[in-house]
């Protein structure tokens, strides 16, 4: 676990820095508000009704209104939402998107809005992963290009199966054809909910942050987002929205 209180000490240490940057000048762009997320990731972004909605999609929409802009929200496949946002692509990235070293090298977090931990779900007949330290040797599924795939990749001798989505290395657990998910919390309760043959054994074993994440050296929009949160978290309303789709456990 030294590897992930080294990770989180650097991800304070990047935090205070991008903190510092931000806040310089205003000066409103007109127009669209472009997001990218992968909406395969309940309850921070999925489809209802053919519409993307979630905390995410949510917070985005507030502080958007509060931006005087009008949100789109762009769809992709998860391991390109940085990218997208690094190549001005888009203006956000807003994806259950946790605060990590390397993302910092492409672009620049806002304040955290919440926060996360993985665990990991197996199959109810299996008894033998409690702990991180038994997946030494199993194979374990994860979304490509997470926080989970990160650590799946530092645990010896277990093999990787990267998905394109989180609710396709759930299908594969219940199949048989792996042995665990590593996941974000929050999304595992909402699949094991879904699949009664499925549970999450582990205690949370990381702390990550969620955040907005903009094109480096954007400082003038990353400003305008981190007054945004403020009055979010100051005014309830970003409790409110974190209440309507997460339940205390
Ligand atoms: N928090 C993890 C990360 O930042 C997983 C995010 C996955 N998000 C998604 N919308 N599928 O890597």
């Amino acid at each position: 676990m030294k590897k992930n209180h080294l990770r989180i000490a650097l991800t304070l240490v990047s935090l205070s820095a991008v903190t510092m940057l931000a806040g310089c000048g205003k000066g409103a762009s007109a127009g669209k508000l472009v997001m990218a997320t992968s909406a395969d990731f309940p309850p921070y972004e999925f489809y209802e009704n053919q519409k993307i909605v979630g905390v995410d999609a949510e917070i985005a929409e507030a502080v958007a209104k509060k931006l005087g802009r009008e949100l789109v929200i762009e769809d992709m496949k998860f391991d390109t939402v940085v990218a997208q946002v690094a190549s001005g692509k888009a203006d956000f990235a807003m994806a259950g998107l946790s605060v990590d070293p390397d993302r910092l090298k492409s672009v620049d977090f806002s304040d955290p809005y919440t926060t996360a931990t993985q665990v990991i779900i197996v199959r109810k007949d299996q008894t033998d992963i409690l702990t991180p330290e038994d997946l030494t040797g199993k194979k374990v599924g994860v979304q490509s290009g997470t926080t989970g795939d990160l650590y799946a990749e530092n645990i010896e001798n277990a093999t990787v199966e990267r998905y394109n989505s989180g609710v396709d290395a759930v299908m594969s657990l219940k199949q048989s054809k792996i042995d665990a998910v590593m996941i974000d919390s929050e999304p595992a309760r909402v699949f094991v909910t879904q699949n009664d043959d499925l549970q999450i054994v582990s205690e949370p074993f990381t702390e990550e942050e969620y955040a907005i994440a903009v094109k480096k050296g954007n400082t003038d929009l990353l400003g305008q987002i981190n007054t945004a949160i403020k009055e979010l978290k100051e005014s309830g309303e970003l409790n409110k929205i974190l209440n309507k789709y997460i339940t205390a456990e």
